[in-house]
């Protein structure tokens, strides 16, 4: 590897070893607010793949063409999520994030519709019920981020029939709230408030900021920690069970 190369890689990672390291919103926020300008940089040096995973899987399930879909992105942070969604055709893109500069690049790459800055966990969603066929969260679910009590929010956007997608870390730092996560989905699963599509695995998701990240119950793959990608359909009254074939997990690679 160059120098300058690594040197990057070093600098990367100590940056996202730190966000992790913070797990107070006020905080996390506040670095997100000074790191926007370099947020692409670093993560495309980390190898951060969960924009390109979730959109691909989220696609293959959506029940309307992509140019017809209207999807929200939550924490949309610089817009990775626009860039993917754009590539395959969707048009119709609102986003929303607690960090204004995050919002200003985001607003820079001119894909989306509406930009709202929102902070989950402290105040709805600016949105009616029922509006998105699809909602996203790419990212955004950890310690000192979006919290659980915030997901029945996404929900509640989503139209009937329509998709959630979720995605969370599963480096050992943050198996405790993955834990505390799937508890929440699992409790609306049994409440009938939507159907699990996918849980899909993920073993490359980043680069790991250290060793410690690289722990067991995860992979040490080539140095990368692994996620994972949830897909829920919203319960829809009208059309009840089994609207299509369940979709599978894209093959990882
Ligand atoms: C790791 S970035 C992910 C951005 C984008 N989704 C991606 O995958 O590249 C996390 C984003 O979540 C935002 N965020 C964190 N906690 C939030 C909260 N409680 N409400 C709204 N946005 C939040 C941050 O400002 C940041 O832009």
């Amino acid at each position: 590897m160059a120098q300058a190369e690594a040197g990057n890689l070093a600098e990367a990672r100590a940056r996202v070893g730190a966000l992790h390291g913070i797990t107070d919103l006020d905080h996390k926020l506040h670095f997100y607010e000074r790191w926007a300008p370099d947020y692409d940089q670093d993560v495309a040096t980390l190898q951060y793949r969960a924009p390109c995973l979730a959109v691909d899987c989220l696609t293959q399930a959506l029940p309307v063409p992509p140019h017809a879909a209207l999807i929200l992105d939550v924490a949309c942070g610089t817009g990775l999520v626009a860039a993917e969604l754009q590539a395959r055709g969707f048009l119709q893109l609102h986003g929303v994030d607690g960090s204004p500069k995050m919002l200003e690049q985001a607003q820079a790459r001119g894909l989306y519709q509406h930009l709202s800055l929102c902070t989950l966990g402290q105040e709805p969603l600016p949105s009616s019920e029922g509006t998105f066929d699809a909602v996203l969260i790419v990212g955004a679910l950890s310690d000192g981020q979006v919290p659980c009590s915030a997901i029945p929010e996404l929900l509640r956007v989503t139209k009937p029939g329509g998709l959630v997608c979720l995605t969370t870390r599963t480096n050992p730092s943050n198996l405790r709230y993955k834990e505390a996560l799937e508890t929440v989905l699992d409790r609306l699963e049994q409440a009938g408030a939507w159907k699990r599509l996918v849980a899909w695995p993920v073993d490359r998701w980043e680069l790991a900021t250290s060793e410690l990240e690289m722990g067991p119950g995860t992979s040490d793959r080539d140095g990368f920690i692994s996620g994972i990608i949830y897909l829920y359909r919203k319960q829809d009254m009208a059309q009840e069970e089994g609207v299509g074939p369940s979709p599978q997990p894209p093959a990882d690679l």
